[in-house]
C-alpha cells in the first residue's frame, strides 16, 4: 500500500484517523446479513447502506440491524462520496465486476471467498486495488477465529515441531451452489487456514483433485484434494455437500505433537496430543529386525488450550478498518486470496485430466500489472 491520504471519489481517510468509516454491504443473501450485523456492532464503522439486486432482501436485512438505507442500484451506491468502503457478499461469479467497479469508484473493498471465480480475474482485481492505493481484503473468516489464531501461535511457537501432514474434513448437507463446485465453495476455507497457519503458507508446487457428481448436478459435489507442500508435509482436504453428518475437523501432525481441531465441539475445539511416532536410530547391523526396531510410539498427555470466545467477523471488520486507516495490506490480503485461487484453478485442471497432479501457478501481483 502506498502512504499518504487517499482521495479517489470517497471521503479523505487519513492514516491514523479514528473517525468512523462508512461501509455499504452489497449482497443480502445468506452471508451478507452477518457482515451487516458485525459492521453495525463495530465501533469502527457506520453501516451506511445495504444493497441487493432484490431490494426486498436488502430491506429485510436492514430491519434486523435497526434500519439502514437500502438500494438495488449498485452504480448509484458507488457514486456516493460519503461511502468509504464496500463489503461484497454476492455470488463468486459476480465478485470481479462488482469489485472492479467499487475500486474504480475509489472505494476500499472487502470481498467474500473465493475472491473471484478465476485466478486471472483475481489478479486483475488485486492489481486494480494496488494501482489505486486502495485496500482489497479477502474475507477469509476462519483466520479470525480464536481456534485458528491459537493454532498459528502453537505452530509458530514450535509446539508441533516440523509439520508432517495436514488433513482437513469439511462435509455436511450443503447448498449446491449455482456458480461454483464444492472445491471453489468450501475448500477456500481450508486453503486460507493453511495459508495462515503453516510456516511456509500455501507453498505447494502441484495439486491433484478427484471429484464426483453422483446426483448429476453438473459440478463436483464431493471432492478430495491432495497437495504435497514444499515444507515436506502432505496436505489433504475433503469437501462434500452430500454428507448427512456435519464434520469440521483439521488434524495437523508434527514431529513433536499433533493437533486436532474439531470446530463443532465447543467444549474442546482444540486438542494437542503429545503422541506420535519416533524413529529410533538403531543401526541395521545391530538390530535383529531393523525395521521394527527403528519405530517407537510415544504416548504422552493430551491437553486442550483455552480459547477466548469472540465472533470471528468482529475481528474481520476491525482488521478491515485498521488496514484502511493505516493504509496497509490486511492480514487476509488480496495476495492470500490469490494464493487460494491458484490452488483452486490447478485443482480444476486436475479434475479435467482425471486427477493427475497439475502445477500451481505462481501468484505474483506483478503478473497482474503486466497485463
Ligand atoms: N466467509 C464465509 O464464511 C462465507 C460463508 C458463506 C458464504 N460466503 C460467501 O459469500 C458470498 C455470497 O454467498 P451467499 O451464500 O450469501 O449467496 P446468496 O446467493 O445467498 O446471496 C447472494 C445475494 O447477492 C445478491 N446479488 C447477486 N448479484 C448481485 C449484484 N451484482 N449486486 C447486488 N446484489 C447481488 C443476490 O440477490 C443475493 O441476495 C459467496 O462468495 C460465498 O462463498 C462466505
Amino acid at each position: 500500500m502506498t502512504g499518504g491520504l487517499i482521495d479517489r471519489g470517497s471521503r479523505r481517510v487519513g492514516a491514523g484517523s479514528s473517525e468512523r468509516l462508512r461501509v455499504a454491504v452489497v449482497g443480502a443473501g445468506y452471508w451478507g446479513p452477518n457482515l451487516a450485523r458485525n459492521f453495525r456492532a463495530s465501533p469502527d464503522w457506520d453501516l451506511a447502506a445495504i444493497c441487493d439486486l432484490d431490494v426486498e432482501r436488502a430491506r429485510s436485512v436492514a430491519e434486523t440491524v435497526g434500519g439502514t438505507p437500502v438500494t438495488s442500484d449498485v452504480p448509484a451506491l458507488l457514486r456516493d462520496p460519503a461511502i468509504d468502503a464496500i463489503a461484497v457478499a454476492t455470488p463468486a461469479r459476480t465478485h470481479h465486476p462488482v469489485v472492479l467497479a467499487a475500486l474504480e469508484a475509489g472505494k476500499h473493498v472487502m470481498v467474500e471467498k473465493p475472491i473471484a471465480d478465476t485466478r486471472e480475474r483475481g489478479l486483475e482485481m488485486a492489481a486494480a486495488a494496488r494501482s489505486r492505493g486502495l485496500v482489497l481484503m479477502a474475507d477469509h473468516t476462519y483466520c479470525y477465529t480464536p481456534a485458528v489464531l491459537k493454532i498459528r501461535e502453537l505452530i509458530e511457537g514450535g509446539v508441533l515441531g516440523d509439520i508432517l501432514f495436514v488433513d482437513s474434513v469439511r462435509i455436511n448437507l450443503g447448498l449446491i451452489q449455482p456458480d461454483v463446485d464444492v472445491f471453489w465453495d468450501l475448500a477456500p476455507h481450508d486453503l486460507s487456514i493453511m495459508d495462515f497457519v503453516l510456516p511456509g503458507g500455501l507453498d505447494a508446487a502441484s495439486v491433484s483433485a478427484h471429484g464426483s457428481d453422483p446426483l448429476a448436478t453438473g459440478k463436483s459435489c464431493v471432492g478430495y484434494l491432495a497437495m504435497p507442500l514444499e515444507c515436506g508435509a502432505m496436505a489433504h482436504i475433503h469437501v462434500n455437500w452430500l454428507s448427512p453428518t456435519k464434520i469440521r475437523q483439521m488434524v495437523i501432525g508434527g514431529t513433536e505433537r499433533t493437533l486436532v481441531w474439531d470446530d463443532l465441539n465447543p467444549q474442546q475445539r482444540l486438542s494437542v496430543y503429545d503422541r506420535g511416532v519416533d524413529i529410533a536410530t538403531v543401526s541395521r547391523s545391530t538390530a535383529p529386525d531393523a525395521r521394527a526396531a527403528r519405530v517407537a510410539y510415544r504416548l504422552g498427555d493430551t491437553w486442550a488450550p483455552a480459547l477466548p470466545e469472540h465472533e470471528a467477523l468482529s475481528g474481520v471488520v476491525a482488521e478491515f478498518a485498521a488496514a484502511v486507516r493505516e493504509q496497509r495490506d490486511p492480514r487476509t490480503s488480496a495476495e492470500s486470496g490469490l494464493r487460494v485461487l491458484s490452488v483452486l484453478e490447478a485443482a480444476t485442471a486436475s479434475l479435467a485430466v482425471g486427477g493427475a497432479p497439475q502445477p500451481i501457478a505462481a501468484h505474483t501481483l506483478e503478473e497482474g500489472f503486466a497485463r
